[in-house]
C-alpha cells in the first residue's frame, strides 16, 4: 500500500456490534418498526443477509428509551451452540451480563431464584468431570424452569433476544419444541429470534406442521439505502475536517452490493488512510480494497484450498466473475467455466451452501453468489482481472438487486 494509515484519528468506522449511535448508520425505520412490534406484545423473527447488521440493530434497540428504559434486555448468542447443554450455558451467561441481573435487587433476586446460574454459565470449559456433567444434564428440565420462572417475576418486562435461532434446528434433542412451550407461557417476555439462515428460519415459522410456526412476526432487514450512507460517510469525514467524494462512496457501496460490514470495513480503512484536509477519491478505496487483499492472502488461500477439486474451483471463480450467477447447470456456463456436467455442479452447489459459513449463498432461487465480496475480488486479483471488476461495480449491483427480486416476499 502506497499511503500511509494515520495513528490515533479515532475513528468513526466502527467494526463492532455495539456502536455508539452518533456512528450507527440509519435504520431507524427498522428501529421504530422493531419497537412498536415488542412494546405491542408481539415477538419478531429478524432475518437478513450475512453481515448486513442484524446484531448491530438489535443492540442498538437495547439502548432506545422504550427498550432499554422499560426492559430488562437479554442477548443469547447461540451461533456457536451444539445442543441444549451449550444453549444452556449461554442462556445463563446472558443472565449474568444482563444490565439488570448486576444492579444490587437483580443479584439478590437472582441469587435466590436461580442460584446455579454461575455454575451453567461455566458448562463445558473443562471444570467438570464427565459424571458431574452427566449429573447436570439430567437437570437441564429443572434449570430451564428456573430461566424462565425467574423472568415471569421480575418487576420490569423483558425482551429476550435468540441470535443465530436456526442453530436449534441442528441439536440432538427437540429443542424447537421444549423453547415454544415456555415462549407461549410467558406473560411477561417478548423475544426476537434472529438469524442468516433465511430458508430455515421462514421454514421454522411459517410451517403449520413446526412448533415456532406463527408465534411471531416476521421481518426482513434490507441493505442500507446509498443517499442514507452516502450522507451518513460525508458527514463522519466532514466532522473530522477530511473529505470523501460522492464517487467513491458509490463505488464501494456497488463493489459490495450494499453489504454492510464490507462498506464500514472499506470505509474505516479509507478513513484512516486520509490525513486532515486531505480527500478520498475512489483510488483510495482501490489502495484500501488491495492492501485489505494484501493483508488477507493467507486466509483466502486457504479458504481456496479447502475446495479439492478442479471443478469446484472453477466454480469459485466463475462465481468471482459473474458476481451474481443463475443457470450454472446450463451448457453455457458449464463450458466458459470448465465446470465439469450439471451433476457437478449441482453437488459442488450443495456443499459450498451446506457448510456452517457457508461460502457461496443462494439469495434468489437459484442465483448464487460467493458470500464474501473479499474473497470474490481476491479471486479476481488472482486472474488478473479486478480492474476489470472494478469498472463493473455498477453493474455488479444491479444484478445482485435483481437476484433477489426473485426470491418470494421480498422487497429487494
Ligand atoms: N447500522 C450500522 N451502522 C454502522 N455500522 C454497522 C451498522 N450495521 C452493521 N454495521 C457494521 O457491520 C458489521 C456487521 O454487522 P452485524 O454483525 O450486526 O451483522 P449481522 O447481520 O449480525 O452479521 P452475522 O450474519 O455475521 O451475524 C458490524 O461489525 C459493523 O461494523
Ligand atoms: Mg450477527
Amino acid at each position: 500500500m502506497n499511503i500511509k494509515r494515520l495513528a490515533g484519528t479515532g475513528n468513526p468506522f466502527i467494526i463492532g456490534t455495539d456502536i455508539p449511535n452518533e456512528y450507527f448508520c440509519d435504520r431507524e425505520m427498522e428501529t421504530a418498526k422493531l419497537i412498536g412490534y415488542i412494546t405491542n406484545g408481539n415477538n419478531v423473527v429478524l432475518k437478513a443477509q450475512r453481515r448486513l447488521g442484524k446484531t448491530s440493530l438489535l443492540m442498538h434497540l437495547f439502548k432506545q428509551p422504550e427498550i432499554g428504559g422499560r426492559y430488562n434486555t437479554l442477548m443469547v448468542d447461540i451461533y456457536m451452540t451444539k445442543g441444549e447443554s451449550d444453549f444452556i450455558r449461554e442462556f445463563s451467561k446472558a443472565f449474568l451480563n444482563a444490565p439488570f441481573t448486576k444492579t444490587e435487587k437483580g443479584k439478590n433476586a437472582l441469587n435466590e431464584l436461580f442460584p446455579e446460574v454461575r455454575l451453567y454459565a461455566n458448562l463445558n470449559l473443562g471444570v467438570f468431570n464427565a459424571g458431574a456433567e452427566a449429573k447436570l444434564r439430567t437437570e437441564y428440565a429443572v434449570t430451564l424452569d428456573k430461566m424462565f420462572a425467574f423472568l415471569e417475576q421480575t418487576d420490569k418486562p423483558n425482551l429476550v433476544v435468540f441470535d443465530e435461532f436456526q442453530t436449534i434446528e441442528e441439536y440432538p434433542e427437540k429443542m424447537s419444541a421444549i423453547l415454544r412451550s415456555y415462549v407461549q407461557k410467558m406473560t411477561n417476555t417478548r423475544f426476537v429470534f434472529s438469524g442468516s439462515e433465511r430458508h430455515l428460519l421462514a421454514s421454522m415459522f411459517n410451517e403449520s406442521n413446526k412448533p415456532f410456526f406463527r408465534t411471531a412476526l416476521p421481518m426482513e432487514l434490507d441493505i442500507i439505502p446509498e443517499a442514507t450512507y452516502q450522507a451518513f460517510c460525508s458527514r463522519l469525514f466532514e466532522q473530522r475536517k477530511r473529505h470523501i467524494t460522492s464517487e467513491a462512496i458509490s463505488f464501494t457501496y456497488d463493489l459490495f452490493t450494499a453489504n454492510t460490514y464490507e462498506m464500514q470495513q472499506v470505509m474505516n480503512l479509507a478513513f484512516s488512510f486520509t490525513g486532515e484536509g486531505k480527500t478520498a477519491g475512489i483510488p483510495v478505496i482501490k489502495d484500501c480494497i488491495q492492501g485489505y487483499l494484501l493483508d488477507n492472502d493467507a486466509y483466502y488461500r486457504k479458504l481456496l484450498a479447502q475446495s479439492k477439486s478442479v471443478k469446484e474451483r472453477n466454480l469459485l471463480q466463475c462465481l468471482a466473475v459473474e458476481s451474481t450467477a443463475s443457470e450454472l447447470t446450463s451448457q453455457a456456463m458449464i463450458s466458459k467455466y470448465n465446470l465439469g456436467g450439471p451433476s457437478s455442479v449441482t453437488s459442488s452447489l450443495k456443499k459450498l451452501t451446506n457448510m456452517k459459513r457457508a461460502t457461496v449463498s443462494e439469495i434468489g432461487s437459484g442465483h448464487f453468489r460467493l458470500q464474501d465480496k473479499f474473497f470474490e475480488l481476491w479471486l479476481c486479483d488472482a486472474i488478473g482481472i479486478l480492474e476489470q471488476k472494478y469498472e463493473m461495480a455498477a453493474d455488479t449491483f444491479r444484478k445482485e438487486r435483481e437476484a433477489l427480486r426473485s426470491l418470494p416476499g421480498r422487497f429487494a
